[in-house]
C-alpha cells in the first residue's frame, strides 16, 4: 500500500477532462482533484491575483502527500506555472498547453482554430509556443466568458455562435482550455468541424515518465476537494468514454 497522491487542480470542472484520460493508464493510483470553482474564471485573473490563488491551492495539495501535482487548467501553466516551480522546488509539476504542436505536424493544411481563454492568449509563455507552432490556416481566438459558463452549466449556444459566427468553415479546432471538451457536440453542432485536438493525452506520458514505476498496486480512489457541489459532475466527466 502506497498512500502517496495524485493531485490534480483546476478552476472547476475542467481538469477532470485531464484526469479522465490519465485514470485509463494508470487505474490503482490515489487521486485528489481540487475542483477551485470559486475562483473561475483563471483567464480573467492578473498575473499576480493568480499567482496568489495557486499557491493556496499547492499548500492545500501539499498535506495529500503528492507524487505529482497536476496543473490541470491551460490558464494556470501558461500564466503561472514558471513561478510556482520556483516556489516549491522539491515538488514535481505537470502542466497542460495547447496542443498546438499536434496541429503543426498534422493539420498544417487545414483551416483551425486555435480556442483559448483570455488568460492564455496574452501569456508571453503560449505567445512563444504560438510563434512556434502557428500554421498560414490557424486563428487564434479567445472565449472569456466560455469556462464560466461552462463551470456554472449555463447554455453556451448562444455565447458560442456569437464568437464562431466567422468560422463556420474550420476543420479542426484546438481545444486550448480543459473545461471546452465538455461543450465538444456544441461546438461541432455550429462548425461541423471533423477534428477536435486537445492536450490531455501528452499529459499521461509524462506522468509515466516522472512515476517511473512508483506506482500503487492496490485498489485505486478519487477524492474531490475544494467545490465539493461539482462532485457528482466530475465524476461524471471522468466515467464518459
Ligand atoms: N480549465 C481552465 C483552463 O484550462 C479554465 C480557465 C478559466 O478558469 O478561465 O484554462
Amino acid at each position: 500500500m502506497n498512500n502517496k497522491t495524485i493531485c490534480f487542480f483546476d478552476s472547476g470542472i475542467g481538469g477532470a477532462t485531464v484526469l479522465k484520460e490519465v485514470i485509463k493508464t494508470f487505474p490503482n493510483e490515489n487521486y485528489i482533484y481540487y475542483a477551485d470553482s470559486i475562483n473561475n474564471p483563471y483567464g480573467n485573473k492578473t498575473k499576480e491575483e493568480l499567482f496568489k490563488i495557486v499557491c493556496d491551492v499547492v499548500d492545500k495539495l501539499i498535506t495529500y502527500n503528492p507524487k505529482i501535482i497536476v496543473c490541470a487548467c491551460n490558464t494556470a501553466t501558461s500564466m503561472v506555472l514558471d513561478d510556482i516551480r520556483k516556489k516549491y522546488k522539491d515538488i514535481s509539476f505537470i502542466g497542460i498547453e495547447p496542443a498546438i504542436k499536434v496541429m503543426y505536424d498534422n493539420y498544417s493544411d487545414k483551416k483551425t482554430i486555435i480556442l483559448t481563454t483570455t488568460g492564455t492568449k496574452k501569456s508571453s509563455k503560449f505567445k512563444k509556443l504560438y510563434s512556434k507552432y502557428k500554421t498560414k490556416k490557424s486563428i487564434l481566438i479567445d472565449a472569456p466568458k466560455l469556462a464560466n459558463l461552462i463551470e456554472n452549466n449555463k447554455d453556451v449556444y448562444p455565447y458560442l455562435k456569437e464568437i464562431l459566427k466567422d468560422y463556420i468553415d474550420v476543420e479542426v479546432v484546438v481545444l486550448g482550455c480543459t473545461h471546452y471538451p465538455i461543450v465538444k457536440k456544441e461546438i461541432q453542432n455550429i462548425l461541423k468541424n471533423e477534428v477536435f485536438i486537445d492536450g490531455s493525452i501528452g499529459i499521461t506520458k509524462r506522468i509515466k515518465s516522472l512515476l517511473n514505476n512508483d506506482l500503487n498496486n492496490s485498489k485505486g480512489s478519487i477524492n474531490i476537494i475544494g467545490d465539493t457541489s461539482k462532485k457528482e459532475r466530475i465524476l461524471n466527466i471522468i466515467k464518459e468514454s
